[in-house]
């Protein structure tokens, strides 16, 4: 090491122990598996923190936390009257510093706060801050089965152990509470959407008790997915027709059942008639007509049903106007405790899709927001893609207040570092501070996560954060720019296959019906002549959407079928637009190899390693999404590839006898299930 490094590294070393910032100077700091999270302050155990009154287990745990970690004068914690359980005021006095709330949860929160500000170097100085959540509901679905898998789970098995419970209950339960906790998530549905009916066993509730029984101190409330058909198979009745009295007595009793172990259940998530599971409509009862059944259920314990509205059939009916077609009917026949949960887009999940119209053609239904966290459709666990911004656009066009609640599907798993990525963790803890304050900017949130889980040095912050703010775009721009969407390979949605045909499948279920590439040109026809998709959207919006001229061009080929030689706003055809966007995808990821090799002094040499042959892999990915689809595409609008960019090194009819190989032995660890 030169002399220069040398003092640098000391210089460094010693701003950092002063400044009490977790920055690890390569080889100075122990390396760190990630499994702390964002939680990584280091204990002091010296902080003078006081409360009067009667305790709970959530003060408990609220003086713990400041007395491990904060390292002030004097906090004192006080519940008072008025105001919102989960609401806090900051603030200081001639005594020191003063946490109030109404409720045990708000304390909880405060202390959170208040260790936040202090680990990412907040101005401190005359603090007086209040919050309170933006949204009541803020619930992470986990997508966990009985057998230990997670459905598009890429972080290894279920953090619920269902065969040692509730005779073992691991630590991680507490762990995983924490970290909610820390970020304002209060909720969290154990099981997948696709719900065993089994969840509802006298066996396995009481295994759900032993599980609420852990996070409830940290103000988790404990939500189950449930089966529609689940009277039958479990109950033995002869039916599950939501009219049918025996069908409601036995949901009663079950309900009551629950309620007698867990006296603060949340409620039921339900995915009916969506995909072959079983719904109110197999007995032509309509979606409204299921959830009041189990609402009427829940209402007396004050339980709530978060009805899914993720359904498409198999019908001719383009697929993005089919939950509208169905929920529009019914606005306003749900039962007060009756949310219906919304996907973010009208499809699923894909890079980049326009807002569900259902958020604003239901005037009378209260409704949420579902968004994925686990990066089904952005590269897994894989890839870099820091999810804020994606979130942020949604809420462009939605506004928080609109909405009841949001709920993100997990990326959790039992890996050592819980989300497959490091950077992963960065899409938990968004989601809960965009959970708790969505005006929050994605920048200002990378942030906080950058400076406590890595390093608060501005030197690796501000690359870093940029790199996290342009991930997403990148990963539209290799997989799907301009509004391509679900052109990935069939039976995992990782690598793309445009190409995809199988004999019998579904059309909706194959890329083609998605690109709809031809010699003429490229995109889903949405306008007036087309689908018309467009006319589920408000007026301006639909004028704006439904003419190619005005589409906003990152829709342009979601709303449009366009010839390959329109022009576009770089003055470039449609055809050069798209080479241009995929080969700006490649150099992205390129680019953030380079911004994280340069971090590798602020970060502890495992993780650096982690994430540095993570990105590796991306790089790689993205080369073969733009050879594979360019080229593919190429074989419609006979086109040269741009000469501007480079050349593909795949050659497609190899690529087209195999698939992206997922299991990429450089990270053996990730997990698919598909
Ligand atoms: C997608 C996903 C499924 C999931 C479904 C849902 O289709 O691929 O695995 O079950 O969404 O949200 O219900």
């Amino acid at each position: 090491m030169n002399r220069m490094k040398c003092l640098y590294l000391i210089a460094f070393a010693i701003c950092a122990s002063v400044l009490g910032f977790n920055c690890a100077v390569a080889g100075e700091l122990a390396d760190e598996d990630g499994s702390r999270l964002w939680l990584r302050g280091d204990k002091y155990n010296g902080a003078e923190v006081l409360f009067r009154g009667s305790m709970t287990p959530s003060i408990e745990i609220a003086l713990s936390e400041l007395r491990g970690g904060w390292r002030g004068g004097p906090v004192r914690l006080e519940l008072k009257k008025g105001g919102g359980k989960e609401s806090f005021r900051i603030f200081s006095d001639k005594n020191g510093i003063k946490i109030t709330s109404a409720g045990d949860a708000g304390l909880l929160y405060g202390a959170y706060h208040l260790l936040r500000m202090q680990n990412t170097g907040a101005d401190m100085s005359n603090i007086d801050v209040s919050e309170m959540p933006a949204f009541d509901l803020r619930i992470l679905n986990h997508w966990d089965n009985p057998d230990g898998s997670i459905e598009r789970g890429y972080a290894g098995h279920s953090l619920w152990r269902w065969d040692e419970l509730p005779g073992v209950v691991a630590p991680r339960y507490r762990e995983y509470a924490r970290a909610n906790a820390s970020v304002g998530i209060n909720g969290a549905v154990l099981n997948n959407v696709n719900a065993s009916p089994t969840i509802l066993t006298k066996d396995n509730l009481v295994k759900v008790k032993a599980i609420a029984d852990e996070l409830r101190p940290y103000g988790v409330k404990t939500y189950i997915s449930v089966n529609f058909a689940s009277p039958m198979v479990v109950g033995c009745l002869p039916t599950a027709d939501p009219l049918d009295k025996g069908v409601g007595r036995w949901w009663k009793d079950k309900v009551d059942e629950i309620y007698g172990l867990i006296p603060d259940f949340g409620g039921f998530l339900v995915k009916a008639n969506s995909e072959g599971q079983p719904g109110p409509c197999d007995y032509g009862r309509t979606h409204a007509e299921g959830a009041n059944m189990l609402a009427a259920a829940l209402a007396r314990h004050g339980g709530i049903v978060m009805w899914r509205a993720f359904v498409y059939s198999a019908s001719d009916s383009d697929r993005a106007k089919q939950a509208s077609l169905e929920f529009q009917p019914l606005d306003g026949e749900f039962a007060p405790n009756v949310i219906v949960q919304i996907k973010n887009g009208p499809i699923d999940f894909q890079p980049r899709e326009p807002y569900s119209p259902l958020f604003t053609s239901l005037e009378h239904t209260p409704t949420m927001v579902e968004m994925q966290l686990t990066q089904e459709y952005l590269g897994f666990s894989n890839h870099l893609a820091y999810l804020a911004p994606l979130w942020k656009e949604f809420f462009d066009f939605v506004p928080p207040s609109s909405l009841k609640g949001i709920a993100g599907v997990a990326n959790t798993g039992d890996d050592v570092n819980w989300c497959g990525h490091h950077f992963g963790q960065s899409n938990w803890y968004a989601f809960g501070r965009m959970a708790w304050d969505p005006g929050l900017t994605s920048g200002e949130v990378a942030e906080e996560w950058l400076k406590q889980t890595f390093c608060s040095d501005s030197a690796f912050v501000t690359p870093v954060k940029g790199m996290m703010l342009d991930s997403r775009e990148a990963v539209v721009d290799y997989m799907m720019p301009l509004g391509l969407h679900h052109i990935f390979a069939w039976g995992h949605h990782y690598g793309p296959e445009p190409w995809c045909e199988v004999p019998g499948a579904r059309h909706d279920w194959l890329p083609s019906y998605y690109h709809r590439a031809d010699k003429q040109g490229i995109g889903f026809d949405r306008s007036v002549t087309g689908s018309n998709a467009v006319s589920q959207y408000p007026d301006s919006l639909c004028r704006l959407y439904g003419d190619v001229s005005t589409c906003p061009e990152e829709y342009l080929l979601w709303f449009h079928h366009v010839p390959w030689g329109h022009k576009m706003r770089s003055g470039r055809t449609l055809w050069d637009e798209l080479c241009h966007r995929y080969d700006h995808g490649v150099s992205e990821a390129r680019r953030f190899q380079c911004v994280w090799d340069m971090a590798e002094p602020y970060v502890d040499s495992r993780r650096f390693r982690d994430v540095q042959s993570k990105l590796r892999i991306q790089s790689r990915d993205a080369v073969w999404w733009k050879d594979a689809c360019l080229q593919y595409f190429a074989t419609f609008s006979g086109m040269p590839i741009s000469y501007g960019i480079e050349r593909p090194v795949h050659d497609l009819d190899d690529m087209m006898k195999f698939k992206l190989d997922i299991t990429n032995e450089e990270c053996p660890e990730s997990g698919f299930n598909k």
